[in-house]
This record gives structure tokens, C-alpha cells and sequence, in this order.
């Protein structure tokens, strides 16, 4: 018999973990064991509809046939190979990603995850202005490698690490003028969330990124952007470009690649150009299997039309969630499938209801309920998630 999570139960499943992990994660009481489409299976057999794809992941939902079908072809062909070779799954990888990044960003870095897509930036604009400082914004989470922690804001996640090795200056998010006082010659770069996603599912200005653009590059700084959690889901492969923002250094992950591990770091070719050999690196970075992975996704993804039905769908979603008129909702926010609804109080219970209805969200904060649901969902999806809310905001 083939072992799979489906063979342990649930006890025994969360009982292994709780003795035999590092206790770093509030755990959920439930093991997941199989995914199929929109939806999640737990080892008892529960069907939930998953409205979190993984912290925004699983775009492509679970098991999707012509991405599973890739994947299997792929690992009978070959998984792993250093980017010292080539590969043709590299060479197609990197072809398709000038179709959803702008001109300009030409020169690509593939790493395995968000905080070493963050990491490559952060070090390449260290490396080219020869610039120390960074500045961010306040409640931006960048990920918790020391680097691209010093980037994150939140000091629950900083201070066991202080002094972190990168000097940041966080500022209030979308505040310009704070942005440009904060800017001085020793500042290597500036970098943003187009929209904040762990700190609450805020969204940018446009005019707030453009000042943000002219004033890097008056002050001889760095834009990155950090698309980590935005890429692809806002309704647009980008959503800083879609603002008509070009920044220096492009970061993504999650999504990339619907769940295989991957890091994209796209850079201009001046910046490229000033990288000396070696800079940089990753054993796994760039390994067939995850560039076949984001070859798939990134087809798919275009030929299903998803970038649009994330636009729709979470407008959608937004309207719904607005309708139900609930007096512990405060604010709804968002931008395509990357909502974040504002609750008068913790959003746990609301978590956990929604949970014992089937339906898996995420929090973003201790107030914010957050949905990043798979970009496969259509209308039925979405009206399930908003009977649940319904029912749990009532
Ligand atoms: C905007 C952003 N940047 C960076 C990261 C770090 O990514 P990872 O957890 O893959 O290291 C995240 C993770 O949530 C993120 O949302």
C-alpha cells in the first residue's frame, strides 16, 4: 500500500508534530491530506473550500490536471540541475517571463522562496550603489531571513534578532512626503508591497508609487518591489506595473509556480551588469523541476484568461462582502483576489467558525480576516464563501 497522510489520523498526525517540531507556528487543529481543485480534504475526510491557496500559493487550486500531468513528465525527465548547465526548461522559463515582466527588467535571478527573492535584492542594490541603508514601509513584512527581516516592520519578528545586518528607516505606508524625507544618500533602496498582504491587505496609491519612483531615482537609490504575495492574483501579472510603476528590482514567489518552491529576482540590465561573477547563488535556484512548474503555471494562468477572473471574481466577492451590511465589519479592502475585511474585534473566532463551516481563510494581523483564494474559483466558489460569511458576520 502506497503511505500516504490518509493512512495516520488526525490525532496521531497532529501528535508527531506538537512532540516533534520546533514550536514556532500556531498550529490549526486539523492535517490536510489531499487537495482537488478549489478544494482541501483533511485526514478524517472533511472537505474544506480553500480560501487561502497556501498564503496565496496555489493559484491553480489542487491536483490541476495539465500541471500535474507537466510535473509527473517532468520528474521522469529530470529534477535537478545547477544553473552553472543549462536547461531547457530554464530557457523556456525565462522566455515566458517576458511576457508578464516590463521592459526593462530583462535579467532574472531564480532562487526557491520569498525571503531569498528579498535577500538577492536587497544584496544586489547593496552591491550596486555601494549604499548601506534601506528604507520600507511600516506594517511591510518582507520575510524572516535576517536580511529580509531587517526590510520587515514588525517588531514582534525583529526584536529576538536586533541588531539585524541591513539599517532600515520604516515609514508610514503611502505617505510620500514621510518616503521622501526618509530617502538620503546612504539609502541603497527603497522597498514596497504594491499591496500589503501580512500587514493588513493595504493598497498602494499610484501616485504614492510614482513619487516613490521619481524620488529613487533623483536621490541615486533603489526601487524594489516586493510582489512576493501580490504577483498575479491583484488582476494583473504585477500589480506595481499595472500602477504604471517600473521599479529597478522585481521580486516574486508564492504563486510563481503554484506551490513548487520558487524565487524570481528581475533586475535591470545595468544592475545586472554590475553583479560580479559570483555575487550570488543557489544549488537549487533555477532546477528543472521548478521551471517546468512555473512554464505550466504561467501557461495556464494566460490561456484560462485567470489574471481577468481575478479582477472579477474579487470584485465580486468585495460587493458580497459589503452587502451583508455586518456591524463587526469595518473596512473591506483589496485588490482582485487579495481581500482583506477589517473586523471590530479578534479575528480568530471568525476564523475558527468559518473552519467548523468548511471554509479555510487566513488572518493578517489580530483584526483582519484574509482571503487568497486559487484564481481557478468561478461565481460558485465565491458565493459559498460568502453564504459562510454570512452565517459567521451575522
Ligand atoms: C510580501 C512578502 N514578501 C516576502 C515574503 C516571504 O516569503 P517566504 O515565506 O516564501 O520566505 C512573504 C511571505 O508571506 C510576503 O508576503
Amino acid at each position: 500500500m502506497v503511505a500516504t497522510g490518509r493512512d495516520l489520523d488526525t490525532e496521531h498526525i497532529l501528535r508527531v508534530e506538537r512532540e516533534r517540531q520546533i514550536p514556532l507556528y500556531a498550529k490549526r487543529d486539523i492535517a490536510l491530506v489531499r487537495g482537488e481543485g478549489a478544494y482541501l480534504y483533511d485526514a478524517d475526510g472533511r472537505r474544506y473550500l480553500d480560501a487561502m491557496s497556501n498564503y496565496g500559493v496555489a493559484v491553480l487550486g489542487h491536483a490541476h490536471p495539465a500541471y500535474t500531468s507537466a510535473m509527473t513528465e517532468q520528474l521522469q525527465m529530470l529534477t535537478t540541475g545547477h544553473q552553472s548547465f543549462g536547461s531547457d526548461v530554464r530557457a523556456l522559463l525565462l522566455e515566458a517571463l517576458r511576457e508578464i515582466t516590463p521592459d526593462g527588467l530583462d535579467r532574472a535571478f531564480l532562487s526557491n522562496s520569498g525571503a531569498e527573492t528579498i535577500e538577492a535584492g536587497l544584496k544586489f542594490a547593496r552591491a550596486v550603489t555601494g549604499r548601506t541603508r534601506i528604507v520600507a514601509a511600516r506594517r511591510g513584512y518582507h520575510g524572516r531571513t535576517l536580511g529580509a527581516l531587517s526590510a520587515t516592520a514588525d517588531k514582534k519578528y525583529r526584536d529576538p534578532f536586533e541588531p539585524l545586518p541591513i539599517p532600515a528607516t520604516h515609514v508610514a505606508f503611502n505617505d510620500a512626503d514621510a518616503l521622501e524625507a526618509a530617502i538620503d544618500d546612504e539609502t541603497a533602496a527603497v522597498i514596497l508591497e504594491p499591496v500589503q498582504g501580512e500587514g493588513g491587505i493595504h493598497v498602494a496609491d499610484p501616485a504614492y508609487l510614482q513619487r516613490a519612483r521619481e524620488v529613487t531615482r533623483a536621490r541615486g537609490a533603489l526601487l524594489i518591489a516586493d510582489e512576493v504575495q501580490s504577483a498575479v492574483r491583484t488582476g494583473d501579472p504585477f500589480a506595481m506595473v499595472a500602477s504604471g510603476v517600473v521599479p529597478d528590482i522585481l521580486c516574486t514567489a508564492k504563486a510563481l509556480a503554484n506551490g513548487f518552491p520558487i524565487g524570481l529576482t528581475s533586475v535591470t540590465e545595468e544592475i545586472s551588469a554590475a553583479l560580479p561573477a559570483g555575487a550570488h547563488g543557489s544549488t537549487f535556484g533555477g532546477n528543472p523541476l521548478a521551471c517546468r512548474a512555473a512554464v505550466e503555471t504561467l501557461r495556464i494562468l494566460r490561456d484560462d484568461g485567470l489574471y481577468a477572473r481575478a479582477a472579477t471574481l474579487g470584485q465580486r466577492i468585495v460587493a458580497g462582502i459589503e452587502a451583508l451590511e455586518s456591524r463587526q465589519v469595518r473596512a473591506v479592502r483589496g485588490r482582485g483576489l487579495m481581500i482583506g475585511v477589517e473586523l471590530r474585534q479578534k479575528a480568530t473566532p471568525a476564523l475558527r467558525a468559518l473552519q467548523e463551516r468548511g471554509v479555510l481563510a487566513l488572518p493578517a494581523g489580530t483584526v483582519i480576516l484574509r482571503f487568497l483564494p486559487p484564481l481557478i474559483w468561478d461565481e460558485a466558489q465565491a458565493d459559498e464563501l460568502l453564504a459562510a460569511l454570512g452565517e459567521v458576520l451575522a
